[in-house]
């Protein structure tokens, strides 16, 4: 079997970086630039600085600020149009996976047009689209280096994913700063969607040595960082390494793609508007505990990196202990046991289960799971 890896986002990152945003957008000859974000995040002030270093750079700058969570195909569209309408040469993103995902799907509706959700699925871009530099204030869901949007069609209750290359952003900015004001549950949640990000793209059928080594770093850098992030937010190394872990991790997962854990939080947003990271950080640990037979050795390998064990203990034995270190780091967070804690409701658990059985990312999941299996694990987990 081959295998590819692919980074078409150039990276910069550190203290101030977002001070390099005008100069990165002329770097594309722009010269008239839309700031795509979500009305919370407006309120912080962060689109605005940024603005105001785009217009120092001698741009002309505008916002869109109706970005809502899990983002759907007519606020893509809304955005394209102001984009349209406003001559943008390029996007800049600044906010969470929904903010990047939205500007991402706003800049191929641009450049392509059409209907949003014909591009569903893998490889239907056929071309560039705007360009869009990616700045995240979440850490996260690692959108701003993926070649996947993840948009909802709320007349389904469904989520669906554009990838193609094509629609990574050209450029990404990472300044661990941007987090500082991130509220504890975004920061809990946000942060174990990157952990199951690593978790999964590390347990994956296709990982490779590239994606392995993104994966590991990942894991070790947020199992030591997420707790201080959670509870002393203005830790600031903390949130420096978070934002650098939750890069890592989407570099990781680029490549390998995910497993059960995704493929259940996508319908568990669909039917209960749980956010993304909330149904990851609830299930990872369930997922993992379902997983164990069949990627004993990688989740060995977690215990190492972790620290945990002894030497020559059994890869059972260091497994399980891989498991339970991620248990214990989302109790640590405050990140609620059951899925009944977060509005699930039992009775829809068999369409949950029906809808997880749709995922792509099943293939990669390192155990084969039936719509049974996918079910008791539901059940187990309510
Ligand atoms: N494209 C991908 O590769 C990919 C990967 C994983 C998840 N996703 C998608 O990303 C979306 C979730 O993104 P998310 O978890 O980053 O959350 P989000 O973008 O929905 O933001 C969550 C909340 O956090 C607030 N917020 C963001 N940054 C803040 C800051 N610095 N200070 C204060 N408040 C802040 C926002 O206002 C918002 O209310 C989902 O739709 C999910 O499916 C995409
Ligand atoms: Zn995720």
């Amino acid at each position: 079997m081959t295998s590819q890896f692919l980074l078409p986002t150039k990276i910069v990152t550190g203290a101030g970086a977002v001070s390099q945003v005008a100069q990165e957008a002329k770097l594309f000859g722009a010269g008239k630039a839309l700031i795509v974000t979500d009305p919370g995040l407006n309120g912080t002030g962060i689109p605005a600085m940024v603005a105001d270093k785009l217009k120092a750079g001698g741009l002309a700058v505008d916002i869109f600020s109706e970005v809502e969570a899990d983002p759907s195909i007519a606020t893509a569209s809304k955005a394209a149009e102001k984009a349209r309408s406003f001559k943008a040469d390029v996007l800049v993103a600044v906010g969470g996976g929904s903010s990047m995902d939205a500007a991402k799907s706003a800049a191929l509706l641009v450049a392509s047009g059409g209907y949003l959700k014909d591009y569903a699925g893998v490889g239907k871009v056929a071309k560039p689209t705007l360009p869009v530099i990616a700045i995240p204030t979440t850490a996260g869901t690692g959108s701003e280096v993926t070649i996947f949007a993840v948009m909802s069609d709320p007349d389904n209750n469904e989520k669906f994913t554009i990838s193609s290359p094509f629609i990574a952003p050209r450029v990404a900015i990472l300044d661990g700063e941007l987090t500082v004001k991130l509220p504890p549950m975004i920061t809990a949640c946000t942060g174990m969607d990157a952990l199951t990000h690593a978790v999964e793209a590390y347990g994956s059928s296709i990982a490779q040595p590239a994606t392995d080594a993104y994966a590991i770093h990942a894991i070790k850098m947020i199992h030591a960082n997420l707790p201080v992030a959670v509870h002393r937010g203005d830790n600031l190394a903390a949130r420096g390494n978070m934002i650098q872990a939750s890069l890592l991790a989407g570099i990781a997962f680029n490549n390998a793609f995910l497993g059960l854990a995704h493929a259940i939080a996508s319908p568990l947003g669909g039917h209960f508007h749980v956010s993304h990271g909330m149904a990851n950080a609830v299930m990872l640990p369930y997922v993992m505990e379902f997983n164990l037979p069949a990627a004993m050795e990688k989740y060995a390998n977690i215990a190492k990196a972790l620290d945990l064990g002894s030497a020559g203990e059994p890869a059972r034995s260091l497994a399980e202990k891989a498991v339970a270190a991620v248990a214990q780091l989302a109790r640590d967070i405050n990140i609620p046991l059951r899925l009944r804690d977060i509005g699930a409701k039992e009775e829809v658990l068999p369409l949950v289960a029906r809808d997880a059985l749709k995922s792509i990312q099943l293939r990669f999941n390192p155990r084969l799971a039936s719509e049974q299996d996918i079910l008791a694990l539901l059940k187990k987990a309510y």
